[in-house]
């Protein structure tokens, strides 16, 4: 693993010329993605900016153009008419202003009106590296590049700790406010989410408090990118906890989690309904967040969730080709029963080609589609052409439960955060959507139950499936949807 200098990590772009021999490099590895988004160069991590504007979905990501390192973030922007087809904007925030000298670090977006506006984090740092982060926002101009306001919006409380970003912001109708939810730590280190109101969107900010959630006083370090939708009158509180070991999490640190509850914007609480649920059961996914498509957009309200295929302090093994990350595919968001259900965006299935046989041999970018006998049974992706290693999906019909194992991969990574994790299921399993890209694999459960998505990075020898009886496979390649044009 190559060791980094601070120097090195925090380096300013000069122009697209510093990063053109690397790009040029990363298009010839086997393991870029055909139909996610990922970095152009170097890590991609959180989504940021994440909303439809006059017809027009707008993503950016945590971008540190250098290689497989968190250092000197940019937001790096790209566009879609469908949430499939992505085309590369270039940088969408850049760290080019005192109070975010050391990184444009995670937000969202509003569209409001004419105005598509960001809010992020603007990392500041001074020469003694002490951290003071600012709440910052910029509008999308003619040019199709945000433009920031001359001043952050608000810095820092000195009664929570130095840990406070990710501005998340939601317009209230029902007291015609637009609130910002930022990330933060007490002072005695418990994660939570600190509250901010204003009439206007670009001035006017108070601080309202920090918001209670009763239950979760103490449920982690610091709550990072949090995130609060409404979905068919049922308030959704999204965030990722951190410096936890939560259950059934193996020895990671870093989650990502819902509540269902209820959100009263005056006595600032979020009570939640019943226990807290994983967003993803997978090995690899955080910083979830959403946007929204009201009926004003044509079509019902519906929440769209996208979220990094990756999770803070892992290491991935593209990390020797100078890059790492990947967004996910975008999943809706429903509540059926009083559960959060997520389903691959129907669009989806359009980039599949033509049915191919289900033989045993799997393609490096491909859906399939799975119904399960009844009993218990396997199914191995990435597996040797005899059938041995690869990941083995075990399903326990007594249990209800599907415990992945990726211990018999050749390419193995993060060993010690857990190579074997458990998705328990409410229902019988009766069928899987799996999406598998070049490094990426995403199992979706029945009707959207649960969520698995990892970083899978096979080798040669490693593109077979095998099924126990009784398992009905269906297989299609998929299509490329990613431009992945060199724009900066
Ligand atoms: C989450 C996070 C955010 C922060 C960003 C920096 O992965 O740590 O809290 O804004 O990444 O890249």
């Amino acid at each position: 693993m190559k060791e980094w200098t601070r120097e090195e990590r925090y380096r300013v772009l000069q122009g697209p010329e510093d990063i053109r021999e690397l790009y040029d490099r990363i298009q010839t590895s086997a393991y870029r993605q055909l139909y996610h988004v990922q970095p152009i160069t170097g890590l991609s991590s959180d989504p940021n900016g994440f909303a439809l504007h006059k017809g027009t979905w707008h993503l950016c990501y945590q971008w540190c153009p250098w290689g497989a390192v968190h250092g000197l973030k940019y937001w790096y922007h790209v566009t879609s008419p469908d949430l499939l087809h992505w085309k590369n904007e270039g940088i969408g925030l850049a760290p080019d202003r005192d109070y975010d000298n050391r990184g444009t670090h995670s937000g969202s977006a509003i569209s409001n009106g004419n105005d598509l506006v960001f809010f992020y984090t603007g990392n500041h740092r001074d020469e003694d590296w002490t951290r003071t982060p600012y709440t910052c926002a910029a509008v999308l101009g003619e040019d199709g590049r945000p433009a920031k306001l001359d001043a952050p919006l608000f810095g820092p409380r000195d009664d929570h700790s130095e840990h406070q970003r990710d501005p998340k912001v939601v317009y209230n109708a029902d007291n015609q406010t637009y609130y910002i939810f930022i990330g933060a730590q007490t002072l005695d280190k418990r994660g939570c989410v600190l509250v901010y109101r204003s009439k206007e969107l670009l001035s006017g900010w108070e601080y309202a408090g920090q918001l209670n959630v009763p239950g979760y006083e103490a449920f982690g370090g610091m709550w990072e990118c949090p995130y609060i939708t409404n979905i068919g009158g049922r308030d959704v509180l999204i965030f990722s906890p951190q410096y936890t070991r939560l259950p059934g999490r193996g020895e990671s640190t870093n989650h990502n989690v819902y509540l269902i509850g209820k959100m009263d914007y005056d006595a600032l609480t979020f009570t939640p309904d019943g226990p807290y649920h994983y967003l993803d059961y997978g090995f690899d996914f955080y910083a979830a967040q959403g946007a929204f498509i009201s009926r004003a957009d044509g079509g019902t309200d519906k929440g769209i969730l996208i979220g990094w295929i990756g999770l803070p302090d892992n290491h991935y093994p593209t990390e020797e080709e100078d890059w790492e990350g990947s967004l996910s595919l975008p999943r809706e968001l429903r509540i059926v029963d009083g559960k959060l259900k997520q389903t691959p965006i129907p669009a989806v299935l359009t980039l599949r080609g033509k049915e191919i046989e289900a033989s045993g041999a799997l393609p490096a970018a491909c859906y399939m589609e799975v119904s399960c006998p009844g009993g218990d049974f396997e199914l191995n992706l990435y597996t040797k052409a005899d059938g041995t290693g690869g990941l083995r999906m075990r399903y326990d019909a007594a249990r209800k439960a599907v415990t992945v194992d990726k211990r018999g991969l050749d390419r193995r990574f993060n060993e010690a955060v857990g190579e074997v994790l458990e998705m328990p299921l409410e229902a019988p399993l009766e069928k899987l959507q799996i999406f598998i890209d070049r490094s990426s694999t995403e199992i979706f459960v029945g009707d959207g139950e649960a969520v698995f998505t990892a970083h899978t990075y096979p080798t040669e020898g490693e593109f077979h499936y095998t099924a126990s009886a009784g398992v009905g496979v269906r297989l299609w390649p998929m299509e490329k949807s990613v431009t992945d044009e060199f724009v900066v």
